[in-house]
């Protein structure tokens, strides 16, 4: 079971209200977030404006605002809200016994010969 997911640390290794980013041999770098009422969600770390560095931004609630032009994007959903349109990809993600776990195919776009660095 734990095959099809790549664990990436102790939940302790992101402070509440950050989060940190994870370069992805191949693909997109992944922020990985930490919200202040414990949940934990991974997006491409892309603003779906101007791909501003979501990690760098300013997290309340299950939403981050863009450090370059305010823009509110769901953590859970990867859409903007409000007036703004636009969807980032979420990565699925899951917490066992105190662990971060991505879904390995979400991170690697299903090629096995990929490794999250
Ligand atoms: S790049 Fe994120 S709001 Fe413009």
């Amino acid at each position: 079971m734990i095959g099809n997911w790549l664990d990436i640390g102790p939940v302790t290794q992101i402070e509440p209200g950050t989060a940190r980013t994870l370069p992805v041999v191949g693909g997109e770098e992944i922020a990985v977030f930490h919200t202040m009422r414990n949940e934990f969600f991974a997006i491409v770390n892309k603003c779906p404006h101007k791909q501003g560095p979501l990690s760098q931004g300013i997290v309340h609630g299950d939403v981050v605002t863009c450090p370059l032009h305010n823009w509110n994007i769901s953590l859970r959903s990867g859409k903007a809200l409000g007036d703004d349109e636009g969807c980032v990809p979420t990565i699925p993600l899951k917490v066992d016994a105190g662990r971060i776990y991505l879904l390995r195919s979400a991170v690697i776009g299903g090629d096995d010969q990929a490794e999250a660095a």
